[in-house]
C-alpha cells in the first residue's frame, strides 16, 4: 500500500507558500533555544552515547533490527492511529499546514510510524513476528517541566504480528534488563484493559461510576467522561486521583480470552523473576491499547505520589488494521531516554569518559614546522595513534600546558633547530625526559613507546613522513 496522501482525488499541486506571522523579534536580542528545547552538549554526549550503545547491544542480543522513519508524517497517522481525543494528539502535537497544502505533524510518538512501515513495506510477507527497535527525537508541544520537553528522545521496541503472551512477557524482559545494564533498580506496573470483547462493558461501569461523581471531576475529565471515559483513570488531577481508588477495575471486567492471556504473562513474568506490580490504573494515554498495558516505575516510587514514569507500552492488536493494514497483533514500549539519563547521574556511579586520552601532542613553533606538523598528525592518524594539537597557537610552553591539561601522554615538538637537523622532540609528559629522534621515524618511535609495535604498517609511515620532509625541502 503505497503513499495514500499521493492517490487522493482532486490533491493540488503546490500552493503558494504562506508565511505564519509572527511577532517581529526586538532589534539587538540574542539568539535563544526555544521553550522546552534543549541542547545535548559536548558534556552529555558521552551519556547519550552509552545509552544508545547498550539499547544497540541489547536490540541486537534480543534479534531487533532497527528502524528509522521521517520526523515528519501525514498528521492522519496519529490522529487515526494514537486517537484524536488523546493529549497527544489533541493539546500536544506540532501540527501544520505545509507548503503543498498537507496536514503534516512532527512525530509526537513512534508506534505508528513504524506500523505504518510494516504495511507500507510489506513486512507482512516476512517471517513473523517482525521485531523492531528505534533510538530517535519526538515532539510534543507539552507544558516543559524537569523530565518533559518538546523535543526528548525515546528508545523503543516493537513486535508485530504474534498475539502469544509469551512475546509480552520476553518485551518486557528488554525493558527490565535495559535498566538493569545502568544499575537503576525499576518495577514494572502492569495492568490489561482488555478487548473490542470486554471493554464496552467495562466502559459502561467506568462512566456509571463517574457520572453519579461528575461534579467533583477536572474541567478536563469532565469532558472525558462522554469521549473517552478511560483516559480518567490516567488524569494527574488531585480531586481526579482521589476519585480512582474506588473506580471499577479493569482486570474484574476482562473476558475469558483476555483474562487467560494476562495470566500467562504474569506466569510468565514470574518465570523471567521480572518484578512487578498489579497496577489498575495502568490505562495509557494512546488509544491504540488493548490487553496488557505497562509502565516502568523506579523502584522506591512512593505510594500515592505522582509518578513521571521512564518508559511505557502494551499491546495495540488493533493499530494496523486502523491504518488501513491487515488485522496484525503488535506490543510494543518505549522509554524517555532523557529521563533514563537523568536518574542515572542522580543515583547511580554514572561514569563515562569523553573523548579518548591523547596518546600524543603536537606541538610546534613558527610556520615552516606547522606545515610539518600537518603531515606528522596525518601519519599518526592513519596509524591509529590518537593525536592532539593546537597549531593555531604560538609558544611552546603555552602548548606543552595544554598537552599536560588533557593527559597526553607524549609530545612530540618541533621547533626551528629540529627542522634545520630533520628531526623531533619526544618528551614523555610524565617524567619531562626527552629524546631526540629522526623525523622520518617519528611515527614509528612513537608506536613503539606506546607498545604498539609495528604492526600498522611501518613503510606508510616512514613513506608519510619523508614525503612530508621532501615536499618542506
Ligand atoms: P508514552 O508513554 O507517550 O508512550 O512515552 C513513552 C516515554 O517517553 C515516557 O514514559 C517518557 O519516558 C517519555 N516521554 C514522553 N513524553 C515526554 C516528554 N515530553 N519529555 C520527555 N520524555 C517524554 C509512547 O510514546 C508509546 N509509543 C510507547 C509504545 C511503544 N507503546 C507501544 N509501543
Amino acid at each position: 500500500m503505497q503513499n495514500r496522501r499521493n492517490e487522493q482525488p482532486g490533491r493540488t499541486a503546490e500552493k503558494t507558500p504562506t508565511t505564519p506571522t509572527a511577532p517581529a523579534p526586538k532589534p539587538g536580542r540574542t539568539a535563544g533555544l526555544l521553550r522546552g528545547m534543549k541542547d545535548i552538549l559536548p558534556v552529555d554526549q558521552p551519556y547519550w552515547r552509552r545509552v544508545s550503545e547498550t539499547v544497540q547491544r541489547l536490540a541486537e542480543t534480543h534479534r531487533f533490527e532497527r528502524i528509522d522513519t521521517p520526523v515528519l508524517e501525514e498528521a492522519w497517522l496519529f490522529t487515526r492511529g494514537v486517537g484524536k481525543e488523546t493529549d497527544i494528539v489533541e493539546k500536544e502535537m506540532f501540527q501544520f499546514v505545509d507548503r503543498s497544502g498537507d496536514s503534516i505533524a512532527l512525530r509526537p510518538e513512534l508506534t505508528a510510524p513504524v506500523a505504518r512501515a510494516y504495511i507500507e513495506h510489506g513486512f507482512v510477507s516476512q517471517p513473523q513476528p517482525v521485531k523492531l527497535y528505534y533510538f530517535c527525537p519526538l515532539f510534543r508541544h507539552d507544558r516543559p517541566q524537569a523530565g518533559r520537553y518538546r523535543q526528548f528522545w525515546q528508545f523503543g521496541f516493537e513486535v508485530i504480528g504474534e498475539t502469544h503472551p509469551i512475546i509480552d512477557a520476553q518485551l518486557i524482559l528488554i525493558a527490565y534488563q535495559l535498566y538493569q545494564s545502568f544499575n537503576l533498580p525499576v518495577r514494572i506496573q502492569i495492568n490489561s484493559i482488555g478487548d473490542s470483547t470486554c471493554r464496552p462493558l467495562y466502559l459502561k461501569a467506568l462512566t456509571d461510576y463517574y457520572r453519579s461523581r461528575k461534579n467533583a471531576l477536572c474541567e478536563d475529565c469532565k469532558k472525558r467522561l462522554a469521549r473517552n471515559p478511560l483516559r480518567l483513570l490516567d488524569c494527574k488531577a488531585e480531586d481526579c486521583r482521589a476519585l480512582k481508588v474506588d473506580a471499577p477495575q479493569t482486570v474484574d471486567h476482562l473476558c475469558e480470552d483476555c483474562k487467560n492471556h494476562f495470566v500467562a504473562v504474569l506466569e510468565y513474568l514470574d518465570e523471567l523473576e521480572v518484578p512487578y506490580t498489579l497496577n489498575p490504573r495502568i490505562v495509557r494515554g494512546l488509544d491504540y491499547y488493548t490487553r496488557t498495558t505497562f509502565e516502568i516505575w523506579p523502584d522506591d516510587q512512593p505510594e500515592g505520589e505522582p509518578v513521571q514514569e521512564l518508559g511505557g507500552g502494551g499491546r495495540y492488536d488493533g493499530l494496523v488494521e486502523q491504518l488501513g493494514g491487515r488485522p496484525t497483533p503488535g506490543i510494543g514500549f518505549a522509554s524517555g531516554v532523557e529521563r533514563l539519563i537523568s536518574l542515572w547521574r542522580e543515583r547511580s556511579d554514572a561514569s563515562v569518559s569523553g573523548l579518548p586520552v591523547p596518546d600524543v601532542f603536537i606541538a610546534q613553533l613558527g610556520d615552516p614546522a606547522r606545515k610539518l606538523c600537518l603531515k606528522l598528525l596525518q601519519a599518526l592518524r592513519q596509524n591509529n595513534i590518537i593525536a592532539a594539537d593546537c597549531l593555531s597557537k604560538d609558544g611552546i610552553k603555552a602548548q606543552l600546558e595544554a598537552a599536560d591539561r588533557i593527559g597526553a601522554k607524549y609530545a612530540l615538538i618541533i621547533g626551528q633547530k629540529e627542522i634545520m637537523d630533520g628531526t623531533v622532540l619526544i618528551r614523555d609528559m610524565e617524567n619531562g625526559i626527552q629524546e631526540v629522534v629522526d623525523y622520518q621515524k617519528a611515527v614509528v618511535e612513537v608506536a613503539k613507546r606506546l607498545d604498539r609495535g609495528r604492526s600498522n604498517g611501518k613503510m606508510a609511515t616512514e613513506t608519510t613522513a619523508s614525503d612530508a620532509a621532501h615536499s618542506h625541502e
